[in-house]
């Protein structure tokens, strides 16, 4: 009886907490952007396919602006044959002199791996990119692309697993994004520059090409009015100290990413300026 009474709790928590977070809709959070029809709502909302054809790509976004927060997207990209196709899950405050934090999944002929690209943008000044390769056929499966976004710190992670920190460094002249931003995604044509430096080129024998998302919940502080200054407070979770800086584990596995997968790192690009990015040191 104990057990048949425990079995049962744990099925109800169980299916409390399959209800919560991500089984968020769509409509709530975000809106299609671009693409027409080429945005797709599965499963009552809880998956979109993003397409691309020879005509164009498409997109979708947050309905709100935020200052801070933990946000995640499930992502699965297109297959097969996908060089020149580029999946980016994004924030951006799309003015003039923007701020931008991207995760660019870069396609690639059929059986050659995709790169994960990530940049950031700050005060309208990029050329941040860093480049890894995946553990896992991101083509596969969907595979939790997260970005932490706090006055301290900004976070890129795979699952679990940080590939990219970028410390505020504002007071020594460091680029650090200071402005709301909306979450963005799209699918769209990046064959000038995207694979193997724009040499190799879309085969739109496989188009439509397909992307899918998944995860409508936001973990963050939404500005609606002038003012941000709420979105720092410590009410919210990933303001607080833990989130100042890496776990001593994470921190491990963050360098275990830049010592096996980086492949690119404009820290390291002696072509480039500056030379020595006041962020990287
Ligand atoms: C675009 O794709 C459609 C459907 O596959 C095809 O009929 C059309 O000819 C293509 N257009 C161009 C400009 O390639
Ligand atoms: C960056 O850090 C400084 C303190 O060094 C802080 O005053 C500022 O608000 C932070 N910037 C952002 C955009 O979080
Ligand atoms: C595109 O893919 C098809 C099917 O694999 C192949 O026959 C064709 O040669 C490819 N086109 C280009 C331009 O590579």
């Amino acid at each position: 009886m104990d057990s048949l009474l425990y079995l049962f709790l744990v099925f109800l928590v169980g299916g409390f907490v399959a209800c919560g977070g991500q089984e968020v809709s769509f409509d709530q959070n975000y809106e299609d952007g671009w693409g027409g029809p080429r945005v797709l709502h599965l499963n009552q909302g809880k998956e979109i396919q993003l397409s691309m054809d020879n005509s164009s790509g498409s997109g979708f976004r947050s309905k709100m602006n935020y200052a801070s927060g933990f946000f995640h997207m499930r992502i699965r990209v297109p297959g097969r044959d996908s060089a020149g196709v580029v999946t980016a899950y994004y924030m951006s405050s799309q003015d003039n002199q923007h701020d931008e934090l991207d995760f660019e999944f870069l396609g690639n002929r059929e059986g050659k791996p995709y790169a994960l690209q990530t940049n950031i943008y700050a005060g309208g000044r990029g050329d941040r990119e860093q480049r890894i390769r995946l553990w896992f056929d991101p083509t596969a499966d969907f595979h939790n692309y997260r970005i932490l976004w706090n006055q301290h710190q900004i976070v890129f992670y795979v699952d679990s697993i940080p590939i990219r920190v970028h410390k505020n460094k504002s007071n020594l002249g460091g680029g650090y994004p200071s402005k709301p931003m909306q979450i963005l995604t799209s699918l769209w044509n990046g064959e000038s520059w995207a694979t193997d430096g724009g040499r190799e080129k879309i085969n739109w024998t496989y188009a439509p090409f397909q992307a899918h998302f998944q995860g409508f919940d936001v973990r963050g502080c939404h500005v609606t009015g002038p003012g941000m200054e709420h979105c720092y407070s410590d009410r919210y979770g990933w303001n607080r100290q833990k989130f100042w800086q890496l776990a001593p584990e994470k921190q491990r596995l963050y360098e275990n990413v830049k010592r096996t997968y980086m492949t690119y790192d404009y820290c390291n690009d002696k072509s480039r300026p500056p030379a020595h990015p006041v962020e990287c040191e």
